[in-house]
């Protein structure tokens, strides 16, 4: 083969590497221009971003508030007995159909409510848990209002203020909370806040319980 032949190839050939190593250089670092954008995908386009002005409404945003009374898919949350725990204007006594009384939807309720409620109310729901017994401690011990605040005690869920209350009612203070303690509606879902208060009425039972409660077989003769 020629020599003019061979030199030539040599040449092209590293002048066909120049352009990806180029590339890869000016790839690796940063620099001041936007990237080179060859597909586009809808990059660019017409639109309007967050929190801008769009003078083709009234008050000048180009974000619009929902319409009133919008209602999510699937959020209507229509049933008054799952939703409210009330039925007829009245607190219901029963838990919703759905959720029936069983030991899971109690073993469920126990377990939301030691991570829940037990803090303040305590695991047996005697109004002493740790939050409860630290802050009346502190409230104690300070000669005014800790930190400008005062602490209300966690009730006792066996006080007969609250023993006679119907689930419905107990469910309702735990979404919507009671003066002053919290609701937990944004944090603990639906089904788990009946499995609550039917582990809250467990609870009270436990320390409340009758002789007729007791199976005829296991009364040890009483
Ligand atoms: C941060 C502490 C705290 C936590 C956690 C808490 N509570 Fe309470 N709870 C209180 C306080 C304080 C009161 C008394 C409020 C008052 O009298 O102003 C109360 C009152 C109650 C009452 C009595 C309502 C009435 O009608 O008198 C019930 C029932 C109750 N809580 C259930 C629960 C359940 C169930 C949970 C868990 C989902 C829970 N609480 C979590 C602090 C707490």
């Amino acid at each position: 083969m020629p020599r003019i032949i061979i030199y030539t190839l040599l040449i092209l050939t590293l002048l066909a590497i120049l352009p990806p190593v180029v590339i890869a250089q000016v790839r690796s670092k940063p620099g001041p221009n936007p990237p080179i954008n060859l597909i586009q995908d809808m990059d660019l386009q017409a639109k309007f971003k967050a929190q801008s002005k769009n003078d083709l409404f009234a008050d000048d945003r180009s974000q619009r508030v929902q319409v009133a009374g919008t209602v999510a898919r699937g959020e209507a949350n229509l049933d008054e007995h799952l939703n409210k725990g009330v039925a007829g204007g009245q607190w219901v006594t029963t838990t919703p159909a759905t959720l029936p009384m069983t030991r899971e939807l109690l073993e469920r309720g126990q377990g939301r409510f030691n991570i829940y409620c037990s803090p303040c109310h305590g695991y047996s729901g005697m109004g002493n848990g740790t939050v409860n017994q630290r802050a009346l401690e502190l409230v104690a011990n300070a000669d005014g209002p800790v930190n400008g605040t005062v602490w209300v005690a966690a009730k006792s869920l066996h006080d007969a203020t609250v023993t006679i209350q119907p689930i419905g009612q107990l469910f309702n203070t735990v979404t919507n909370g009671v003066r002053n303690m919290a609701g937990y509606q944004s944090q603990i879902p639906v089904a788990d806040r009946w499995a609550i208060v039917a582990y809250v009425k467990a609870l009270q039972r436990s320390q409340d319980a009758k002789l007729a409660d007791v199976p005829a077989d296991k009364r040890g003769g009483l």
